[in-house]
């Protein structure tokens, strides 16, 4: 009886809650004071964009609160309320209580998470907005943005446009992005990234408290030496910084669907959803190259990528331990030259085209000029460097270092000026070696100044044509964009007219070859400039600014070994993509042909495959983007008038929306005899698939012969199957072309061809990387492994597709695995 009792009364306390649920699942957005949300239901954002409810992550069967979107299917978890403490069951529900807070209440009644406010309101309602950001506010009479309460204020490892990071002055709210633990466990991890407090505009990652990459100090539009968080068509970055408040934010345009994401390996990277081959598109990562670990060359050094990772001194500074330095240990960073700090170091020297330093202690004022700032910097022994700080975009702004300046490196295009405080007898020399430069400057001034007025005239005619040319009104689609004057979006983006008129109406002449996708142009801008036209034609499976925004970054590779893209043309669907013209054309025409490669001697045939790996590795480690060729084969490395080599072609994966976050592709891009075994039948990629192709290439500029298509009367091995059987046989320099008549050291060549069978191992991790390649290369003495089985060496019946026209983008992974198994 008593029992009976006890459930009819529990029967109803559960109805009365029950029926202060929350009725509507998918059409409610808003939840009223006292109302709840179970487990089982979402609350939506108007737009049908966000979802809020609760989920599980990963592997994990504990249940959080957190936003996602709505329609994307691969649940993408965009924050998070109970970081630090889960519930355990699905018992758990959501309310809004009468005076504002958010409580997430489990199943023995206690309150495991709740929101806060700093006012009483008359009657609250929570809502989850069209931007993401999930808030409680008078529902009575407020319709200002003043919230009671918003999750943009507790990020969790996702930045969402409009959302901003960095610090509310008045309140001390610092919102920073904090990682996750791992993919299971939401609660916070390592890293954080954040508005630097200490008063530099700037954004730290940290690990733990220390730093690990810094973006530089906002500068007007962009973070100094920032490349990638600049603006372009589709992206703005935004700093605000004044008496209130100091925060970041972005901007998207075209209601593209961006987010950028802390990940739990402390990567700050940008993704935005591709509807076209739905999947998230990988645009950037936010710290790249190596120069980017906080303080590598340590104080007074500054970074530099060229080939490799170099460290050097600014200049009046020398390395405090010469050995170490020589070492490649650059820990131990610079020392003045002249230390007696304030007595000697009267002046300054402008240092160009820099990341602004970070130090121990600095000043900012965002009013001061230029020009006191340096008689503010001079009157202190203690200020080292100080330099222009636009924050505001007033023009005026500057900002004095105290103590060692670390983290500095060179960004072309990109860096600022720097004032460095030297000793006055590096003043003096330092004028002494302008004033030397000046006297050779003479000696060849004047016929130089004469051609130079020559061309200027020429130079002024071209662009008083361009002018009046752009002045007319044409219909085609013309591209502003917002963009700081650093780069300049019209040589990016060109126009058709200039492209026609470049390569005569693309006449046959023109005619230069032909890609993947189309044929390929030589032409010559007005500036004399000559360029290569690539057509890409029209089923690119990517939107308009999507292309746009990868063409940016695209165009951002820099490296001397890769084919520098200088912009694309966009006419209705047919796109462009313009690259400089390479003198000698490509590798193939050249080691394929008997007549040209009699000129190939061992030493240019070396040269070229350290080009190659060099360029290689840029992409695969030293470039922000981490690109993947893909498509790396003979006909795609091209020759500039000195014989180096450049890959071409690199990034286009990417530029065609290649599905670059995940490691397997329905579309296999890639030609055959190039490709990896794991690529050409599972779809599988990675780095290690563009080594082999490089193996592959390394094989061929050693013996002359092509993989695919070789030919032997004695087996029917391609050509790294032969050059396989020649290792084991002991006869490994038969493989050598015969038109190098044997004018090369055998060590050297052997080693090479080592490491070409090291890099088309049949297994993935069994091949070198990009790294150890150069330096194997570089070195006499680096102990090599034994090469195993390569992947593919005895394929054949292979479809006899010609390689250089491959119908790339669209073939099928499937259709290209049954050709190969067929094969055997
Ligand atoms: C949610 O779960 C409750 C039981 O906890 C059940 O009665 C209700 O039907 C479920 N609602 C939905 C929409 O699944
Ligand atoms: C509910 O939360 C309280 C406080 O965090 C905790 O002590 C209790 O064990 C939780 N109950 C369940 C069933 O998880
Ligand atoms: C809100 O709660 C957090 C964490 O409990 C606390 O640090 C903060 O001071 C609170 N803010 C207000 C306005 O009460
Ligand atoms: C900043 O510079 C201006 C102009 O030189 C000066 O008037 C002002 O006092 C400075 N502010 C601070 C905080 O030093
Ligand atoms: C020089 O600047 C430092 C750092 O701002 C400050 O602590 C020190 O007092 C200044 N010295 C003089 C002489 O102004």
């Amino acid at each position: 009886m008593e029992i009976l009792r006890d459930s009819i009364l529990f029967l109803g306390i559960c109805c009365s809650l029950i029926s202060s649920f929350l009725e509507v699942s998918n059409a409610g957005y808003t939840l009223a004071a006292t109302q709840s949300l179970k487990d089982n239901q979402t609350l939506v954002s108007s737009d049908q964009k966000f979802e809020l409810g609760f989920f599980s992550p990963g592997s994990s069967s504990d249940r959080y609160l957190g936003i996602w979107y709505k329609n994307i299917p691969d649940k993408t978890v965009v924050w998070v309320a109970n970081r630090d403490c889960p519930l355990h069951n699905s018992e758990g529900f959501l309310t809004l209580s009468g005076n504002g807070k958010l409580l997430l209440i489990n199943e023995t009644r206690s309150v495991v998470w709740s929101s806060n406010t700093s006012r009483a309101p008359r009657s609250p309602g929570a809502q989850l907005l069209d931007s993401g950001n999930f808030i409680v506010k008078d529902v009575v009479g407020d319709n200002s943005e003043n919230y009671l309460w918003q999750s943009f204020d507790y990020p969790s490892n996702t930045l969402l446009p409009g959302m901003k990071l960095g610090w509310n002055l008045k309140t001390g709210l610092n919102r920073h992005l904090s990682s996750w633990r791992s993919s299971d466990d939401p609660s916070p991890g390592d890293y954080t990234y954040s508005v630097d407090p200490r008063g530099l505009p700037q954004l730290v990652l940290r690990k733990g408290s220390t730093k690990q990459f810094r973006s530089g100090p906002w500068y007007g539009e962009q973070f100094s030496g920032d490349r990638v968080l600049t603006a372009n068509t589709v992206f703005k970055p935004v700093f605000v910084s004044n008496a209130d408040e100091v925060y970041y934010t972005y901007e998207t345009m075209d209601n593209i669907i961006s987010r950028f994401v802390l990940d739990q390996s402390g990567l700050v990277q940008h993704f935005s959803w591709n509807d076209g081959h739905p999947s998230w598109n990988l645009l950037f990562t936010v710290q790249g190259d190596r120069c980017d670990h906080y303080g590598l060359c340590g104080s007074y050094g500054s970074c530099d990528i060229i080939d490799t990772v170099k460290c050097e001194c600014l200049r009046g500074f020398s390395p405090r331990s010469p050995q170490e330095w020589k070492m490649l240990d650059w820990s131990g960073g610079c020392v003045p030259d002249d230390s007696h700090i304030c007595k000697n170091r009267e002046g300054f020297i402008k240092l160009t085209g820099l990341k602004l330093p970070d130090a121990s202690q600095f000043s900012v004022n965002v009013s001061m000029s230029i020009k006191d700032c340096e008689a503010e910097c001079l009157k202190n022994c203690s200020c080292v460097a100080y330099a222009k700080l636009d924050i505001r975009g007033t023009g005026n702004g500057c900002v004095t270092w105290f103590g060692e300046l670390i983290d500095t490196r060179e960004v072309a295009n990109y860096g600022q000026d720097l004032y460095v405080r030297v000793a006055a007898s590096e003043l003096v020399s330092s004028a002494h070696r302008s004033k030397e430069k000046k006297q050779m400057v003479v000696a060849v001034a004047v016929p130089v100044a004469l051609a130079m007025i020559l061309l200027a005239s020429i130079g002024c005619f071209f662009i008083w044509k361009r002018i009046n040319g752009a002045s007319k009104p044409n219909d085609q689609v013309s591209i502003s964009g917002a963009r700081n004057e650093h780069n300049d979006l019209e040589l990016l983006f060109l126009e058709i007219s200039t492209i026609e008129a470049a390569t005569n109406n693309f006449s046959a002449t023109n005619k230069i070859g032909e890609g993947g996708f189309g044929p390929v142009y030589k032409g010559e801008l007005p500036s004399g400039q000559e360029i290569a036209v690539k057509m890409l034609g029209e089923n690119s499976g990517q939107g308009l600014q999507e292309f746009k925004s990868e063409v940016i970054l695209v165009s951002q590779l820099q490296h001397r070994n890769l084919v520098k893209l200088l912009g694309c043309c966009i006419q209705g669907e047919q796109r462009m993509l313009i690259y400089e013209y390479m003198q000698n054309r490509s590798l193939d025409s050249l080691i394929f042909d008997e007549a040209r490669s009699s000129s190939l001697n061992w030493q240019k045939r070396k040269d070229i495959i350290i080009g190659i790996a060099r360029g290689l590795l840029y992409l695969h480690r030293d470039s922000r983007l981490r690109v993947i060729h893909r498509d790396l084969k003979a006909s795609n490395i091209l020759l500039d008038s000195d014989m180096n080599a450049k890959i071409s072609d690199f990034g286009l994966a990417r530029i065609f929306g290649g599905e670059q976050t995940e490691a397997k592709t329905k579309r296999v891009v890639g030609t055959y005899g190039y490709m990896s075994p794991e690529y050409a039948i599972d779809g599988q990629y990675s780095l290690k698939s563009d080594v082999f192709s490089f193996g592959v290439i390394l094989l061929e500029i050693v013996s002359g012969k092509k993989n695919r298509g070789f030919f032997h009367p004695g087996h029917k091995l391609n050509l790294i199957g032969h050059a396989w059987k020649l290792w084991n046989e002991g006869k490994t320099l038969e493989l050598m072309d015969v038109m190098l008549e044997n004018q090369f050291p055998a060590s050297e060549a052997l080693r090479c061809i080592q490491v070409g069978l090291l890099c088309v191992q049949q297994r993935p991790e069994e091949r070198l990387t990009m790294s150890s390649v150069l330096l194997i290369l570089d070195s006499e003495t680096a102990l090599l492994p034994q090469p195993g089985p390569p992947g593919f060496y005895a394929e054949r019946c292979l479809p006899d597709t010609d390689s250089s026209s491959v119908g790339r983008i669209n073939s099928d992974s499937n259709e290209i695995s049954v050709k190969l198994l067929e094969g055997r």
